[in-house]
């Protein structure tokens, strides 16, 4: 599948934003710890929801995803190993091996393998589970874990969103008492915690790097409404600012944008936040930012670095964006310069010259967040630009070319030939 794109479009009009895709994802894993049915509202339907519901199901769990309402009762789940194939399809089944160990005792998982962002190994995962007493077994295949976890003061040695996670869902239903230092703060942590303690969990310090879990022995049903994913509101607000448009998104009140709006701002983007609505309007010229890097919460967020180097590849003088967080992210350099960008980019920086055009091209996504910086270049570019893979962009956005087409791009989802 590719995006077909004449750009040159103004971004204009108001849409919906999609719920959160990293929220959702931990929950998902978490469902399994629940006896009683789970319920997420504001479910964003994209393919990595759909993977893990594959790997769920395996279980034995009833799951279905219909209107933007999830659904899991996995009140007879029995355990199941994730195969190297399911583990390929989708990083996120890493999460299942807290959640699995937390339920069953037991856990089993093929390694999910290196990806074009980065290696992406999870020896923080297994650190931390090794520290909260579980066997870890470790084969050239993945790894193996036997144990009820059992409470321990532990400390990350970096806040990995993923083992925090992990740490998280194994702790909730271990005996006794996890005091977790250093976890990450992301946004989506925060919302795994709340919906973990409506469950019937009990975290203290949400929100903080210091996270104190007393362990219950079981978790209850739930009903809980995803807030709107701010990656997804950066790429439109983004596609508002390429395009010197203005964007309206609703269904915004929760959305935590910190780390993204001054960056967005910096650039000559105006936002306005009005109750549940994010109002963004690009500036005629998209204005150079002298320097960005990317890091872990609160700061710029590594998912939103591709597409403000599009962003940027059109500003008024240079720009420097340096990448911390994956050593390999900016696979999306040479494409963005097969449509003229000027983006030279070594070991972890990129210096941006920005141009006054952008040309279409033929062009090829390597990942989610990539393939959506691609998509933001051909609304900007003159003459018809498609984007291959688009696999990749579905992982995480909700019908993006419709959305696009009904905020005025000429744009449209096509099957290969
Ligand atoms: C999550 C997000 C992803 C985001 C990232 C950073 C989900 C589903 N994915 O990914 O969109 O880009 O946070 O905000 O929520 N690392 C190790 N060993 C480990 C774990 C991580 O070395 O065991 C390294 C990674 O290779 C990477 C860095 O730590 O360089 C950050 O990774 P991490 O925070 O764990 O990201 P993910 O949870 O994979």
């Amino acid at each position: 599948m590719y995006a077909k794109i004449i750009g040159g479009n103004r971004i204009e009009g108001e849409a919906v934003l999609q719920g959160s895709k990293n929220a959702v994802l931990p929950m998902i894993a978490a469902s399994v710890l629940c006896r009683g049915e789970v319920r997420i509202e504001h479910c964003p339907a994209i393919s990595d929801v759909r993977e893990l519901l594959t790997v769920l199901s395996k279980t034995g769990a009833v799951c279905e995803l219909k209107d933007g309402v999830l659904t899991i009762d996995a009140s007879d789940a029995v355990p199941f190993s994730i195969d190297r194939e399911q583990a390929k399809k989708t990083r996120g089944g890493v999460l299942f091996l807290g959640a699995f160990l937390g339920r069953f005792h037991e856990a089993g998982i093929a390694y999910p393998g290196g990806c074009v962002i980065g290696e992406r190994p999870i020896d923080l995962h297994c650190a931390v589970l090794r520290k909260l007493h579980v066997v870890l077994t470790e084969t050239s295949e993945g790894v193996y874990g036997k144990g009820r976890p059992v409470g321990e003061r532990v400390e990350l040695s970096y806040p990995s969103v993923g083992a925090t996670e992990n740490a998280v869902l194994a702790a909730v239903c271990a005996k006794g008492r996890t005091e977790l230092l250093g976890a990450a703060t992301e946004p989506e942590i925060t919302e795994l915690c709340r919906f973990l303690n409506k469950a019937g969990a009990v975290i203290h310090g949400i929100g903080t790097n210091y996270l104190v879990i007393d362990g219950v022995s079981e978790l209850h049903g739930v009903t809980y409404r995803l807030s709107g994913d701010r990656i997804v509101a950066g790429t439109y607000m983004a596609a508002a600012a390429i395009t010197g448009g203005e964007v309206v998104l609703r269904g915004a009140e929760d959305v935590c944008m910190d780390g993204i709006l001054p960056v967005l701002q910096a650039a000559g983007t105006q936002i306005r936040r009005e109750k549940d609505l994010l109002v963004v309007t690009g500036n005629d010229r998209v204005l150079a930012v002298p320097y960005i890097k990317t890091a872990p919460f609160p700061a710029f967020p590594t998912d939103m670095q591709s597409q403000i180097l599009a962003l940027l590849s059109m500003a008024d003088g240079d720009s420097v964006v340096c990448e911390t967080v994956f050593e390999s992210r900016f696979a999306v350099v040479p494409e963005l310069c097969k449509m003229g960008a000027d983006i030279l980019s070594e070991g972890q920086c990129a210096v941006v010259h920005g141009v006054r055009q952008l040309h279409g091209a033929d062009v090829k996504a390597a990942d989610l967040r990539g393939g959506a910086a691609l998509l933001l270049a051909g609304l900007a570019a003159e003459g018809e630009t498609k984007v291959y893979g688009y696999e990749y962009i579905a992982r995480g956005y909700e019908d993006i070319c419709g959305l696009l087409k009904r905020l005025g791009a000429d744009i449209m989802r096509m099957e290969d030939s």
